[in-house]
């Protein structure tokens, strides 16, 4: 593994995932992506693993997809890439995901931590959908997730300006189920999982599919849509634009074609 650290045993039956490339912020590129669900592939069908925890680093969770691999890419290339097969698969772990976030979480990011069961966020945790301000949208759910869990109004403000939330406005709508200071995150997310680990393994397994299926049947119409518009967007100039001019650290000038 070159962008993820794994620990099956962080402790008792609770693994840790930890994604590694701190110099970009962990932005999501597809080798994590694949690293990311080949570990939880095997996790998943480890049975000595009852509940696994996914971070990054103090500074970020992790800032989105990484734009300078997509930057260029058109929206075939988008299509034929499939790199949602990867976070279909990711979707699909059984056992209990709590992501333990600090500093970013945005983008691709933001969506990694929603597509966890429960997210634990320090203090100084961020979380948006700035896909906007780059000229395109969320792709891995963020227009489904967040709006399932914080309401359609502060959804449609957050991904339409690409604002960011604090950990407090995350916690007091709901994306999040505690805030902690910075130093706590890791225990206080053991905690938690060590807590779900003593109850039954199938129960908390069949718990987390029910759960999950209460809002499914909408998500997968909403993912789909998503998907179609997300790689629409990679036919457009602006796309062009606003990830150049990310990389060229200057602010895009949107032509709207
Ligand atoms: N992709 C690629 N590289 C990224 C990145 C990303 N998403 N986010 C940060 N980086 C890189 C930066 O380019 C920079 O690299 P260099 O040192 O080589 O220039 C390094 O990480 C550190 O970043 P900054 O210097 O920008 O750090 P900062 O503290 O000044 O700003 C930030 C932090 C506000 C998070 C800023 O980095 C930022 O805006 N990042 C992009 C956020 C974003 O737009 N995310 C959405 C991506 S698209 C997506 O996720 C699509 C999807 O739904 C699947």
């Amino acid at each position: 593994m070159e962008f993820i650290t794994v620990d099956p045993v962080f402790d008792k039956n609770v693994a840790l995932i930890r994604l590694n490339r701190p110099k970009e912020l962990n932005a999501l590129n597809l080798q994590m992506m694949g690293e990311l669900r080949d570990s939880l592939k095997i996790l998943d069908e480890d049975d000595s693993v009852r509940v696994i925890i996914i971070t990054g680093n103090e500074k970020a969770f992790a800032a989105g997809a990484d734009i300078k691999e997509m930057a260029d890419k058109s929206a075939v290339d988008m299509l034929k890439t499939n790199q949602f097969n990867t976070w279909e698969n990711i979707r699909k772990t059984k056992k209990p995901l709590i992501a333990a976030v600090s500093g970013f979480a945005l983008g691709g990011g933001c969506e990694l931590s929603m597509t966890c069961d429960m997210i634990i966020a320090s203090e100084t945790a961020k979380f948006g959908q700035p896909e906007i301000k780059i000229g395109v949208m969320p792709g891995a759910g963020g227009t489904q997730r967040l709006t399932n869990a914080i309401g359609k109004a502060k959804a449609m403000e957050l991904i339409l300006t690409g604002n960011f939330l604090s950990a407090e406005e995350a916690l007091s709508y709901g994306l999040v189920n505690k805030v902690v200071p910075v130093e706590m995150l890791m225990d206080t997310a053991k905690q938690l999982a060590l807590q779900i680990a003593e109850m039954s393994p199938l129960a908390v397994m069949l718990a987390k599919e029910a759960i999950n299926r209460s809002y499914e049947t909408h998500l997968e119409e909403g993912l789909t849509l998503e998907r179609k518009n997300f790689y629409l967007a990679f036919s457009s100039e602006d796309q062009k634009e606003g990830m150049q001019a990310f990389i060229e650290k200057r602010k895009p000038n949107f032509s709207g074609n």
